[in-house]
């Protein structure tokens, strides 16, 4: 964590040093967690996502695991102390660089496809993920989404109902109003 917290720091340095680069920020982006087998569908929201978006291309997201709300109460409990040990891992995060940033004028109204590559850290395991996303621009308001898969065993998570009750393969839905 205090690596990446460090690289935070580091993008809003670079940043502030060159003024022709904007950075867009929220503390109440959305992301979904859905998983859904043939036993049952579980999903879980979460509207606590602190996420940054650098005009020249550079991203970052953070999630508190605690902030994911399901429906059942005892599900909730045992996604955090049995899955994810979110007293251990209470933070997930994303740092990378949309790599088309160029196809994207933030003066413009409109709907950009663009690709999003990093590194993903989730329960202490980081990975290198790519994923397809949007970045809508309407009135000077920035928004990011994405809906990517996501292998919750490459992260090192574990428990007796994954693969079963719980599939190994989670959609992730982000969306991530900027202030
Ligand atoms: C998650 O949010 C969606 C969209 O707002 C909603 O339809 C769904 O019921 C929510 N699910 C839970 C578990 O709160």
């Amino acid at each position: 964590m205090k690596r990446i917290w460090l690289a935070c720091l580091l993008l809003v340095a670079i940043t502030a040093g060159n003024a022709q680069t904007k950075v867009y920020q929220t503390k109440s982006g959305k992301v979904r967690f859905y998983s859904s087998t043939a036993v049952e569908n579980i999903e879980a929201n979460n509207t606590q996502v602190d996420a940054k978006l650098a005009t020249n291309g550079q991203m970052v997201f953070m999630v508190a695991i605690r902030g994911f709300v399901f429906k059942n109460a005892l599900m909730q409990e045992h996604f955090n102390e049995n899955y994810m040990e979110s007293d251990k891992f209470p933070k997930a995060s994303f740092m990378g660089t949309v790599t088309n940033i160029k196809e994207v004028d933030f003066t413009k109204d409109g709907s950009y496809k663009v690709t999003v590559s990093g590194d993903m850290e989730i329960h202490g395991t980081k990975q290198k993920v790519s994923a397809p996303g949007t970045i809508e621009i309407k009135g000077g308001v920035v928004t990011a989404t994405s809906v990517f898969k996501l292998t919750i065993t490459d992260y090192g998570i574990k428990g007796n109902y994954i693969g079963d009750k719980i599939a190994r393969e989670v959609e992730i839905t982000l969306n991530c109003k900027y202030d």
